[in-house]
């Protein structure tokens, strides 16, 4: 358990751990609130918590699941890719997403990785601030990545 400061309460309790089975339909429903384009299914999560070489956490407050994050890995390859991140609408800017990216690049440390690299839309401002905030760089896009004229913008940092 840890208390962090919220904006709307001043300690909020929650928990990051480790996904389970029965956090998945929270987790379609943070999903489908987050993404227009392409929001990952039930079964997608399934796959990812069962098989994937993954680092898949939730964050919970009370017994709610408020966020999710997944963080893949390739065989002999040192640097983790972010795949997705995702906090409920009604629990973002009190410092969920922070946490949990925290937590991933510990969790990427910990496995001997040396960076972290993601993609992510070129029009999510707040999910490119939100990156740049905790210290990842531009260092590519790929063009038409997500469809026709949708483009993906590549964030790296170098991990301790
Ligand atoms: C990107 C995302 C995960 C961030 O989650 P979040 O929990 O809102 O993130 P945080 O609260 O840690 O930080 C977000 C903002 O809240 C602010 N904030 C955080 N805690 C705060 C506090 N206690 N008081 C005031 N402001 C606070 C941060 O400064 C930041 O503000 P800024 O973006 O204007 O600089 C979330 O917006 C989301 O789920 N987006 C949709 C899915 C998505 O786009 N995912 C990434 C795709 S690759």
């Amino acid at each position: 358990m840890a208390h962090f400061p919220s904006k709307e309460i001043q300690a909020e309790v929650f928990t990051i751990r480790k996904v389970k089975p029965s956090d998945l339909k929270n987790i379609v429903e943070i999903e489908n609130k987050s993404f227009n384009a392409y929001p990952l299914k039930y079964k997608n999560f399934w796959y990812l918590m069962k098989h994937a070489n993954c680092d898949f956490i939730v964050v919970e407050v009370g017994s709610r699941i408020v966020g999710y994050a997944i963080t893949l890995y390739k065989k002999n390859i040192s640097t983790a890719r972010i795949y997705s991140i995702a906090v409920d609408p009604d629990f973002r800017n009190r410092s969920f997403g922070d946490t949990l990216l925290v937590k991933l690049q510990d969790l990427a440390v910990y496995r001997k990785c040396n960076g972290i690299r993601l993609e992510v839309d070129s029009v999510n401002l707040s999910a490119i601030r939100f990156y740049e905030k905790n210290g990842f760089q531009r260092n590519g896009e790929m063009l038409h990545y997500y469809g026709h004229n949708k483009h993906a913008l590549r964030f790296f940092r170098k991990l301790p």
